[in-house]
Protein backbone atom coordinates (compact mmCIF):
# COMPACT_ATOMS: atom_id res chain seq x y z
CA UNK A 1 0.00 0.00 0.00
CA UNK A 2 1.50 3.28 -1.11
CA UNK A 3 1.64 6.64 0.46
CA UNK A 4 -0.80 8.11 -2.21
CA UNK A 5 -2.90 5.86 -1.52
CA UNK A 6 -3.13 6.10 2.34
CA UNK A 7 -3.30 10.39 1.66
CA UNK A 8 -6.31 9.14 -0.98
CA UNK A 9 -7.97 7.57 1.50
CA UNK A 10 -7.21 10.41 4.05
CA UNK A 11 -8.70 12.88 1.68
CA UNK A 12 -11.59 10.93 1.05
CA UNK A 13 -12.31 10.26 4.66
CA UNK A 14 -11.84 14.37 5.17
CA UNK A 15 -14.52 15.36 2.12
CA UNK A 16 -16.74 12.43 3.72
CA UNK A 17 -16.81 14.66 7.05
CA UNK A 18 -17.27 17.49 5.41
CA UNK A 19 -20.00 16.50 3.56
CA UNK A 20 -22.05 15.29 6.46
CA UNK A 21 -20.72 18.90 8.64
CA UNK A 22 -22.66 20.76 5.29
CA UNK A 23 -25.90 18.73 5.81
CA UNK A 24 -26.08 19.84 9.12
CA UNK A 25 -25.26 23.79 8.22
CA UNK A 26 -28.02 22.87 5.35
CA UNK A 27 -30.89 21.47 7.72
CA UNK A 28 -29.71 24.41 10.19
CA UNK A 29 -30.57 26.99 7.15
CA UNK A 30 -34.08 25.07 6.53
CA UNK A 31 -35.24 26.03 9.92
CA UNK A 32 -36.14 30.01 8.46
CA UNK A 33 -38.53 28.29 5.92
CA UNK A 34 -42.02 27.00 7.47
CA UNK A 35 -41.82 23.75 9.03
CA UNK A 36 -43.65 20.89 10.49
CA UNK A 37 -42.31 21.94 14.16
CA UNK A 38 -43.17 25.27 14.06
CA UNK A 39 -46.85 23.98 12.77
CA UNK A 40 -46.92 21.76 15.70
CA UNK A 41 -46.03 24.30 17.72
CA UNK A 42 -48.60 26.90 16.52
CA UNK A 43 -51.29 23.61 17.02
CA UNK A 44 -50.23 23.32 20.97
CA UNK A 45 -49.16 26.88 21.52
CA UNK A 46 -51.20 29.25 19.53
CA UNK A 47 -54.50 27.70 17.31
CA UNK A 48 -56.58 28.27 20.92
CA UNK A 49 -56.85 32.26 20.03
CA UNK A 50 -55.55 32.63 16.22
CA UNK A 51 -56.86 29.34 14.86
CA UNK A 52 -55.38 26.71 12.37
CA UNK A 53 -55.71 28.57 9.62
CA UNK A 54 -54.47 31.98 11.51
CA UNK A 55 -58.07 33.58 11.23
CA UNK A 56 -59.80 32.76 14.40
CA UNK A 57 -59.75 36.15 16.82
CA UNK A 58 -60.18 34.26 20.50
CA UNK A 59 -59.88 37.27 23.06
CA UNK A 60 -59.05 40.04 20.31
CA UNK A 61 -55.83 38.26 18.49
CA UNK A 62 -55.10 39.65 15.87
CA UNK A 63 -56.01 38.18 12.06
CA UNK A 64 -52.35 36.54 10.99
CA UNK A 65 -53.47 36.62 7.50
CA UNK A 66 -53.66 39.95 7.34
CA UNK A 67 -50.55 40.65 9.83
CA UNK A 68 -47.69 43.12 8.41
CA UNK A 69 -45.27 42.03 10.50
CA UNK A 70 -42.02 40.91 9.60
CA UNK A 71 -40.76 37.42 11.01
CA UNK A 72 -38.40 39.31 13.74
CA UNK A 73 -41.23 41.45 15.16
CA UNK A 74 -43.09 38.34 15.39
CA UNK A 75 -40.52 36.98 17.24
CA UNK A 76 -39.90 39.61 19.40
CA UNK A 77 -44.07 39.83 19.77
CA UNK A 78 -44.25 35.71 20.92
CA UNK A 79 -41.28 36.37 23.27
CA UNK A 80 -42.20 39.36 25.24
CA UNK A 81 -46.26 39.05 24.57
CA UNK A 82 -48.33 42.44 24.09
CA UNK A 83 -51.67 43.07 25.81
CA UNK A 84 -53.84 40.29 25.44
CA UNK A 85 -51.14 38.27 23.85
CA UNK A 86 -49.27 36.07 25.82
CA UNK A 87 -45.31 36.16 26.41
CA UNK A 88 -43.73 32.59 25.27
CA UNK A 89 -40.43 33.53 26.79
CA UNK A 90 -40.87 30.59 29.52
CA UNK A 91 -42.60 28.11 27.66
CA UNK A 92 -41.03 27.82 24.17
CA UNK A 93 -37.22 27.94 23.34
CA UNK A 94 -35.46 30.84 21.40
CA UNK A 95 -35.70 28.11 18.16
CA UNK A 96 -39.24 27.11 18.94
CA UNK A 97 -40.15 30.94 18.69
CA UNK A 98 -38.26 31.27 15.37
CA UNK A 99 -39.98 27.47 14.06
CA UNK A 100 -43.71 28.81 15.54
CA UNK A 101 -42.38 32.45 14.47
CA UNK A 102 -42.09 31.56 10.52
CA UNK A 103 -44.80 29.30 11.06
CA UNK A 104 -47.06 32.08 11.50
CA UNK A 105 -45.52 34.63 8.50
CA UNK A 106 -46.64 31.73 6.74
CA UNK A 107 -50.88 32.69 6.84
CA UNK A 108 -50.31 35.60 4.68
CA UNK A 109 -49.30 33.65 2.02
CA UNK A 110 -51.60 30.54 1.85
CA UNK A 111 -55.02 33.80 2.37
C1 LIG B 1 -54.42 33.80 24.69
C2 LIG B 1 -54.61 33.97 23.27
C3 LIG B 1 -53.39 34.01 22.37
C4 LIG B 1 -52.45 33.01 22.17
C5 LIG B 1 -52.39 31.66 22.85
C6 LIG B 1 -51.56 33.50 21.16
N1 LIG B 1 -51.92 34.76 20.76
FE1 LIG B 1 -51.04 35.87 19.31
N2 LIG B 1 -52.28 37.42 19.73
C7 LIG B 1 -53.27 37.39 20.68
C8 LIG B 1 -53.84 38.73 20.79
C9 LIG B 1 -54.95 39.12 21.72
C10 LIG B 1 -53.15 39.54 19.87
C11 LIG B 1 -53.34 41.05 19.63
C12 LIG B 1 -52.38 41.81 20.49
C13 LIG B 1 -52.63 43.30 20.41
O1 LIG B 1 -52.23 43.89 19.42
O2 LIG B 1 -53.23 43.82 21.33
C14 LIG B 1 -52.19 38.68 19.20
C15 LIG B 1 -51.34 39.10 18.21
C16 LIG B 1 -50.48 38.28 17.53
C17 LIG B 1 -49.67 38.68 16.40
C18 LIG B 1 -49.63 40.08 15.79
C19 LIG B 1 -50.52 40.23 14.61
C20 LIG B 1 -50.42 41.66 14.13
O3 LIG B 1 -50.05 41.86 12.96
O4 LIG B 1 -50.70 42.59 14.92
C21 LIG B 1 -48.95 37.60 16.02
C22 LIG B 1 -47.98 37.52 14.85
C23 LIG B 1 -49.28 36.52 16.92
N3 LIG B 1 -50.21 36.96 17.82
C24 LIG B 1 -48.72 35.26 16.86
C25 LIG B 1 -48.93 34.29 17.82
C26 LIG B 1 -48.19 33.06 17.90
C27 LIG B 1 -47.09 32.64 16.92
C28 LIG B 1 -48.65 32.39 18.98
C29 LIG B 1 -48.14 31.05 19.54
C30 LIG B 1 -46.76 30.99 19.91
C31 LIG B 1 -49.71 33.17 19.58
N4 LIG B 1 -49.84 34.33 18.85
C32 LIG B 1 -50.47 32.79 20.67
C33 LIG B 1 -53.69 36.32 21.41
C34 LIG B 1 -53.02 35.11 21.49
Amino acid sequence: MGQTFKLTLLLFLISVSMAFSCGNAESLDAISKPSPEGELIFKKQCALCHGLTGNKQLSGAKKLTESKLPTNEIEALVTNGLRQMPSFKERLTIEEIKLVSDYAYQFRESK
